[in-house]
Protein backbone atom coordinates (compact mmCIF):
# COMPACT_ATOMS: atom_id res chain seq x y z
CA UNK A 1 0.00 0.00 0.00
CA UNK A 2 1.41 3.61 -1.05
CA UNK A 3 2.30 5.38 2.55
CA UNK A 4 0.21 8.41 2.43
CA UNK A 5 1.66 11.73 2.13
CA UNK A 6 2.48 13.55 5.16
CA UNK A 7 0.80 16.46 6.31
CA UNK A 8 2.90 19.53 6.10
CA UNK A 9 1.70 22.44 8.44
CA UNK A 10 2.72 26.37 8.29
CA UNK A 11 5.65 27.58 10.94
CA UNK A 12 3.17 29.43 13.30
CA UNK A 13 1.54 26.06 13.59
CA UNK A 14 4.79 24.76 13.97
CA UNK A 15 6.12 26.74 16.77
CA UNK A 16 2.49 26.60 18.29
CA UNK A 17 2.79 23.08 19.10
CA UNK A 18 6.60 23.41 20.26
CA UNK A 19 5.54 25.39 22.80
CA UNK A 20 3.03 22.65 23.39
CA UNK A 21 5.67 20.05 24.36
CA UNK A 22 5.46 18.75 28.01
CA UNK A 23 9.37 18.50 27.45
CA UNK A 24 12.13 19.27 25.22
CA UNK A 25 13.11 16.03 25.29
CA UNK A 26 15.35 13.92 22.76
CA UNK A 27 12.52 11.89 21.88
CA UNK A 28 9.85 14.22 22.11
CA UNK A 29 11.43 16.64 19.02
CA UNK A 30 12.36 14.28 17.02
CA UNK A 31 9.02 12.79 16.61
CA UNK A 32 7.52 16.20 16.99
CA UNK A 33 9.77 16.92 13.97
CA UNK A 34 9.12 14.22 11.66
CA UNK A 35 4.97 14.49 11.96
CA UNK A 36 5.34 18.33 11.48
CA UNK A 37 7.24 19.07 8.36
CA UNK A 38 7.05 22.54 7.93
CA UNK A 39 5.44 24.17 4.43
CA UNK A 40 8.58 26.26 3.05
CA UNK A 41 6.35 29.04 1.52
CA UNK A 42 5.37 29.83 5.00
CA UNK A 43 9.37 30.43 6.18
CA UNK A 44 9.50 33.35 3.42
CA UNK A 45 9.25 36.50 6.08
CA UNK A 46 12.16 34.92 7.76
CA UNK A 47 14.67 33.81 5.30
CA UNK A 48 17.29 36.43 4.44
CA UNK A 49 20.18 34.84 2.43
CA UNK A 50 23.95 36.93 2.20
CA UNK A 51 26.59 36.20 -0.11
CA UNK A 52 28.97 36.81 2.87
CA UNK A 53 28.36 34.01 5.20
CA UNK A 54 25.27 31.70 6.45
CA UNK A 55 22.53 33.71 7.80
CA UNK A 56 20.84 33.22 11.24
CA UNK A 57 16.81 34.42 11.75
CA UNK A 58 15.34 34.00 14.53
CA UNK A 59 11.38 33.06 14.90
CA UNK A 60 10.63 32.45 18.27
CA UNK A 61 12.46 32.24 21.84
CA UNK A 62 11.29 31.52 25.42
CA UNK A 63 13.30 30.25 28.53
CA UNK A 64 13.43 26.83 26.93
CA UNK A 65 14.17 26.72 23.42
CA UNK A 66 14.57 28.94 20.81
CA UNK A 67 13.83 28.62 16.98
CA UNK A 68 15.54 29.58 14.43
CA UNK A 69 16.16 29.84 10.19
CA UNK A 70 19.35 29.21 8.76
CA UNK A 71 20.04 30.14 5.25
CA UNK A 72 22.18 28.90 2.67
CA UNK A 73 23.63 30.38 -0.17
CA UNK A 74 25.46 27.58 -2.75
CA UNK A 75 29.05 26.33 -1.28
CA UNK A 76 28.41 27.78 2.41
CA UNK A 77 29.40 26.09 6.09
CA UNK A 78 29.31 26.72 9.50
CA UNK A 79 32.12 26.73 11.46
CA UNK A 80 33.04 22.97 13.27
CA UNK A 81 31.54 23.76 16.70
CA UNK A 82 30.04 22.54 19.77
CA UNK A 83 26.77 23.77 21.53
CA UNK A 84 28.11 22.22 24.93
CA UNK A 85 25.55 21.03 26.86
CA UNK A 86 22.54 22.40 25.01
CA UNK A 87 20.46 20.53 22.05
CA UNK A 88 19.95 21.11 19.28
CA UNK A 89 17.61 19.54 16.62
CA UNK A 90 17.44 20.33 12.61
CA UNK A 91 15.25 20.34 9.84
CA UNK A 92 15.47 20.96 6.45
CA UNK A 93 11.87 22.66 4.52
CA UNK A 94 14.26 23.94 1.47
CA UNK A 95 17.24 21.98 -0.52
CA UNK A 96 19.46 19.46 2.30
CA UNK A 97 22.36 19.61 4.54
CA UNK A 98 25.12 17.36 5.46
CA UNK A 99 26.24 17.22 8.87
CA UNK A 100 29.84 16.11 9.68
CA UNK A 101 30.74 15.12 13.06
CA UNK A 102 34.10 14.96 14.55
CA UNK A 103 35.35 13.43 17.80
CA UNK A 104 37.80 15.24 19.83
CA UNK A 105 41.03 13.03 20.20
CA UNK A 106 42.58 15.62 23.62
CA UNK A 107 42.52 18.59 24.19
CA UNK A 108 44.70 21.30 26.31
CA UNK A 109 42.17 24.19 28.17
CA UNK A 110 44.87 26.11 28.84
CA UNK A 111 46.37 26.80 25.42
CA UNK A 112 43.26 26.47 23.81
CA UNK A 113 44.44 23.41 21.74
CA UNK A 114 42.90 20.22 20.51
CA UNK A 115 43.20 17.72 17.84
CA UNK A 116 40.29 16.32 16.28
CA UNK A 117 38.95 13.71 13.68
CA UNK A 118 35.85 13.56 11.43
CA UNK A 119 33.55 10.37 12.17
CA UNK A 120 30.19 9.89 11.10
CA UNK A 121 28.20 11.91 8.86
CA UNK A 122 24.66 12.18 6.94
CA UNK A 123 21.94 13.88 5.26
CA UNK A 124 18.98 16.41 6.29
CA UNK A 125 16.80 16.21 3.89
CA UNK A 126 13.00 17.65 4.04
CA UNK A 127 12.06 13.92 5.34
CA UNK A 128 15.09 13.80 7.29
CA UNK A 129 14.99 15.86 10.27
CA UNK A 130 17.63 15.17 13.11
CA UNK A 131 19.36 15.31 16.42
CA UNK A 132 22.78 16.53 17.44
CA UNK A 133 24.49 14.08 18.85
CA UNK A 134 25.03 14.27 22.45
CA UNK A 135 27.87 11.93 23.10
CA UNK A 136 29.53 13.33 20.18
CA UNK A 137 28.40 17.37 19.47
CA UNK A 138 31.32 18.77 17.50
CA UNK A 139 30.07 19.09 13.88
CA UNK A 140 29.75 21.22 11.23
CA UNK A 141 26.88 21.80 8.53
CA UNK A 142 27.84 22.16 4.89
CA UNK A 143 25.82 22.90 2.13
CA UNK A 144 27.77 21.65 -0.46
CA UNK A 145 28.73 23.44 -3.82
CA UNK A 146 28.58 20.65 -5.83
CA UNK A 147 24.09 20.41 -5.10
CA UNK A 148 24.22 23.88 -6.26
CA UNK A 149 21.14 24.54 -4.66
CA UNK A 150 20.78 27.15 -2.21
CA UNK A 151 19.05 25.66 1.61
CA UNK A 152 17.05 26.99 4.26
CA UNK A 153 17.25 25.02 7.81
CA UNK A 154 15.15 25.14 10.57
CA UNK A 155 17.21 24.49 14.14
CA UNK A 156 15.81 24.46 17.93
CA UNK A 157 18.32 25.03 20.39
CA UNK A 158 17.25 23.81 24.18
CA UNK A 159 18.07 26.27 26.06
CA UNK A 160 18.56 29.32 23.82
CA UNK A 161 22.52 30.57 24.07
CA UNK A 162 24.91 32.95 22.59
CA UNK A 163 28.01 31.93 22.53
CA UNK A 164 29.44 28.59 20.83
CA UNK A 165 32.82 26.64 20.89
CA UNK A 166 34.37 26.98 17.41
CA UNK A 167 37.81 24.44 16.49
CA UNK A 168 40.26 24.80 13.65
CA UNK A 169 41.36 21.76 12.28
CA UNK A 170 44.18 23.64 10.27
CA UNK A 171 45.50 25.50 13.55
CA UNK A 172 44.46 22.68 16.06
CA UNK A 173 42.66 25.72 18.19
CA UNK A 174 39.34 26.20 19.86
CA UNK A 175 37.83 29.07 21.08
CA UNK A 176 34.53 30.46 22.24
CA UNK A 177 32.53 32.81 19.82
CA UNK A 178 29.43 35.19 19.98
CA UNK A 179 26.80 34.18 17.67
CA UNK A 180 24.85 36.58 15.86
CA UNK A 181 20.99 36.97 14.24
CA UNK A 182 20.84 38.40 11.07
CA UNK A 183 17.48 39.10 11.46
CA UNK A 184 14.77 38.56 14.78
CA UNK A 185 10.88 37.77 14.08
CA UNK A 186 11.29 39.07 10.45
CA UNK A 187 13.08 42.03 10.92
CA UNK A 188 17.03 42.67 9.79
CA UNK A 189 18.99 43.46 12.74
CA UNK A 190 22.64 43.42 12.10
CA UNK A 191 25.10 45.75 9.71
CA UNK A 192 25.23 43.08 7.03
CA UNK A 193 21.95 43.24 6.47
CA UNK A 194 22.77 45.76 3.65
CA UNK A 195 23.49 42.80 1.21
CA UNK A 196 20.93 40.52 2.36
CA UNK A 197 18.46 39.01 -0.16
CA UNK A 198 15.26 37.55 0.27
C1 LIG B 1 24.54 27.86 14.08
O1 LIG B 1 23.63 27.83 14.91
O2 LIG B 1 25.00 28.95 13.67
C2 LIG B 1 25.18 26.61 13.53
C3 LIG B 1 24.27 25.57 13.03
C4 LIG B 1 24.06 24.40 13.95
O3 LIG B 1 24.86 23.48 13.97
O4 LIG B 1 23.06 24.35 14.64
Amino acid sequence: MAQEAMAMVGIDEFVEGLKRLPQMKSEAVNAYLKANPVKPETLKPYLFFSPANYTRNLIFKNELFELLALCWEVGQVSRIHNHRDQQCWMAVPIGKLKAQNFRVLDRDAKKCTCRLEPTSSFLITPASPAEVDQDEPVHQVLNLAEWNEPAASLHIYARPFNTCEVYSLENGTYGDVPLYCTSEYGKVCREEGANVRR
